[in-house]
């Protein structure tokens, strides 16, 4: 997980800073190749030179059931899973398929980006609540998401949590749930991070009860894990057969056909690449580590502890200045503006740094970083 590293021609982070001498740390992909069983698999799958229409076969629903099981002890059916190009168009599907035009649809900010536009290009109401900083880390504010719940039908849960990075404990998904039944919610419980998951085991939202599964649309993928974004495979796990429909519906002549080559990753991933993500998820534990040494002591910088992704959430507001994204860019490290992550100017003086890349761009990035931060 280190060494050098040639990025993708095509890779859009990278492209971003085509001939500029700027470390993008921005979208989240990261800087390693994926499993080589992934890589043989895709090219054996390749070497048939057939691609037509695709379907999810035996063995690949077989994969997905079991990895459940075994990372997770979450027993679905295969008629649970509905297959889909990505996770965004989750989200989407998820606003189509509950409630009508204008109504709400809840989530905590700061969040991944499309959280806030999905309900809006499908016409629902965008609620919000911001997440609180405790002491030992970002929380939530329950009694406020009570009173804000009572005009919402849906709830979009971002599990783990981009960008602040918790992995959600038990006794916070059982509050949540415990507002989801009260309000008669559906849940969407966005998970694409979760094998990601640095310290203990994911407990899936849909698992905490039947009761609980019945209202919850589970978005799982192979692509942060594995690093596989740009072969666009990802899965909706819902036991609820009405809801189910009504998600198939909401993508109806919309959503493609999955693409076999994502299909083909996502089998060989999740069958063979384990021994691969225990020494991902070592590296982005020492990296995390890293991140957090160096941000923490940097005065003006701040950051809480990353549960889980390969994201850190900086809060940049001590340092007093009106973008510390585009500061950052100019000390030639590129960052996600934190303004994306909620309404308005809310999280302008935050940033968000990917270090899912080699160590030694890693070490490069929070030099400059510290640079920049002594020049003020
Ligand atoms: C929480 C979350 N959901 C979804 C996505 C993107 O999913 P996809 O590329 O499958 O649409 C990301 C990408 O960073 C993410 O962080």
């Amino acid at each position: 997980m280190s060494g050098d590293f040639v990025p993708a021609p095509d890779s859009l982070r990278w492209r971003k800073y085509a001939g500029r001498d700027v470390i993008p740390l921005w979208v989240a992909d990261m800087d390693f190749p994926a499993p080589p069983a992934v890589v043989a698999a895709l090219q054996s799958r390749v070497a048939s030179g057939l691609f037509g229409y695709g379907e999810p076969w035996p063995s690949l629903i077989e994969a997905v059931i079991e990895h459940c099981q075994r990372e997770y002890g979450w027993r679905i059916e295969a008629e649970w899973l509905v297959w889909l190009p990505g996770l965004v168009p989750g989200l989407h599907l998820a606003c189509r398929a509950v409630g009508a035009a204008g109504d709400g649809v809840f989530t905590a900010t700061p969040v991944y980006p499309p959280f806030l536009s999905a309900p809006d290009a499908e016409q629902r109401r965008l609620l919000t609540l911001p997440l609180v900083r405790h002491e030992g880390g970002w929380g939530w504010d329950f009694a406020a998401a009570d009173a804000i719940l009572r005009a919402a039908r849906l709830l979009l849960l971002c599990h783990p949590h981009n960008p602040v990075g918790r992995a959600w404990r038990e006794d916070e998904l059982w509050q949540l749930a415990a507002l989801a039944q009260k309000h008669d919610l559906v849940v969407c419980s966005d998970e694409i991070h979760c094998d990601l998951t640095l310290n203990g085991r994911h407990t899936p939202f849909a698992m905490l009860s039947p009761e609980i599964a019945a209202r919850t649309i589970t978005l799982m993928a192979p692509s942060k894990t594995f690093n596989l974004a740009g072969l666009g495979c990802a899965y909706a796990i819902i036991p609820d057969a009405g809801l189910r429909r009504a998600f198939r519906a909401a993508g109806h002549g919309i959503v493609p056909h999955p693409n076999v080559l994502g299909l083909t990753a996502c089998e060989a991933a999740l069958r063979e690449g384990g021994a691969w993500r225990l020494q991902l998820l070592d590296t982005l534990r020492a990296h995390a580590a890293r991140v957090e040494q160096v941000v923490n002591a940097l005065p003006g910088l701040s950051m809480e502890r990353v549960e889980a992704t390969f994201l850190a959430w900086i809060d940049c507001r001590e340092l007093g200045l009106a973008q510390p994204a585009a500061f950052f860019e100019q000390a030639g490290v590129g960052l996600s503006d934190g303004a994306a992550f909620g309404s308005g100017s809310a999280y302008a003086q935050y940033v968000r740094l990917n270090f899912g890349t080699t160590r030694p761009l890693l070490d490069a990035a929070l030099e400059r970083i510290r640079e920049a931060c002594a020049r003020l």
